[in-house]
């Protein structure tokens, strides 16, 4: 992958090379990247002069932030108590078997990812999914194969 390294220097000179703007600049990366490659590391890591160690701290502790790449639709399946009770399990036991892929993991054509969240505050409808800012309630197993099925690309 080509990285646009004028671009990462933009995102830079718009939040500051203080430490605590790192978050902010590693997530402005993952959202033209979709993931921090890894490759930006040592770049950031000399320009913001902080320790690589950091970086992959803070990118291991926020969820935002990523040194994986991710998948084009993120698949959340909401594993709050009230989800839970109305069958968050079979959702995501359903799109795992769909995706071919477990909570945590990204088809390998970088198309979806999957994962587990909590309460996502629309306990009414559950049990839940989001896809990327997209929210899809009332749920079963066939359902939410529908609502998936709409974002895999056609053909
Ligand atoms: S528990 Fe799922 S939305 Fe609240």
């Amino acid at each position: 992958m080509e990285i646009d390294y004028k671009k990462i220097e933009e995102i830079i000179q718009r939040y500051g090379t203080e430490p605590e703007d790192l978050l902010m600049i590693l997530q402005d990366i993952s959202e033209i990247y979709n993931y921090v490659p890894p490759v930006l590391v040592p770049f950031l890591s000399q320009k913001l002069n902080i320790g690589e160690s950091l970086i992959y701290g803070v990118a291991t502790f926020y969820k935002t932030v990523s040194l994986e790449p991710k998948g084009k639709y993120m698949v959340s399946v909401c594993t709050g108590t009230a989800c839970h009770v109305r069958g968050a399990e079979k959702l995501m036991d359903a799109l795992e078997n769909d995706l071919g892929i477990e909570e945590g993991g990204t088809t390998e054509d970088l198309e979806f990812s999957l994962e587990g969240v909590r309460c996502i505050g629309c306990c009414a409808s559950g049990p839940v999914i989001t896809v990327n800012k997209d929210t899809h309630g009332g749920l079963d197993r066939s359902t939410v194969l529908e609502s998936i099925a709409q974002y895999k690309k056609s053909g």
